[in-house]
């Protein structure tokens, strides 16, 4: 169902009656219990020193390069922290990725729909700490948290289509590449094209058993 039968029908589409709203009324996203663990690692909720370990990496332009957002200064990313572990609507889920006490990176849920069913995901390894599949092991804890914990029906990434390292992480995930967007990001003064991947809840759990 689409804006455009809503607009033509009137009234809500099948899908906000059968799906979007009993998720609405039934499904306030509930805070799971912190911290997940993983073979190597800790996912754990920001803390406002967090920001310190993402400076370096943030002021870097080739990290920075396949990110929609410029490099950012260190009050930037001082500021960016203190927004992200400002609490909200619980719609957001953004994790420290730690390593033997060590923070290696981040990793981000959003719930998105009037239901709630679907969420983007998305990550950032920092480059002293990529290569070593830490990235995949905090993003599959996180698509399963999003599956068994919220009960998504979905999940979706993101991403510049010149991101190699992104999109191979979402082969490595099981992700399908489902759209190829032609010139719709505008990234850094120009217009590149986006990969859309994606993750149903069916094929996430066949691919467990
Ligand atoms: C995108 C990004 C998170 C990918 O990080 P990554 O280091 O490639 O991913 P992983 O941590 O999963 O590591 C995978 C690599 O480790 C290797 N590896 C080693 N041990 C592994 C293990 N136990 N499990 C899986 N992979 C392992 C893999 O073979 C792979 O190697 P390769 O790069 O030579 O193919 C990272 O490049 C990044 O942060 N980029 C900058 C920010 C960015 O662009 N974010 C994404 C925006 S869409």
């Amino acid at each position: 169902m689409t804006a455009y039968d809503r607009l033509r029908f009137g009234g809500p589409t099948t899908r906000q009656t059968w799906v979007d709203r009993p998720r609405e009324e039934f499904l306030t996203p509930v805070p799971p219990i912190w911290p997940l663990t993983t073979e190597r690692l800790v996912l754990r909720p920001f803390e406002s020193e967090d920001g310190e370990a993402f400076v370096e990496a943030w002021a870097d332009e080739a990290w920075t390069s396949m990110l929609l957002t410029r490099p950012m200064n260190r009050a930037e990313v001082v500021e960016m922290m203190r927004r992200r572990t400002t609490p909200g609507s619980g719609e957001v889920v953004g994790l420290a990725v730690v390593h033997d006490g060590e923070v290696v990176g981040d990793v981000m849920l959003h719930l998105q729909g009037t239901g709630l069913s679907e969420a983007e995901i998305g990550w950032t390894m920092l480059p002293q700490h990529g290569g070593r599949g830490y990235a995949t092991e905090a993003a599959a804890a996180l698509i399963r948290l999003g599956f068994e914990h919220y009960g998504l029906r979905r999940v979706v990434a993101n991403l510049d289509a010149r991101n190699e390292r992104s999109a191979a992480l979402c082969e490595r995930l099981g992700m399908r590449r489902e759209v190829h967007r032609l010139g719709d990001f505008w990234s850094k003064g120009r217009w590149t094209d986006s990969y859309e991947y994606a993750l149903l809840a069916e094929e996430w759990r066949a691919a467990q058993a």
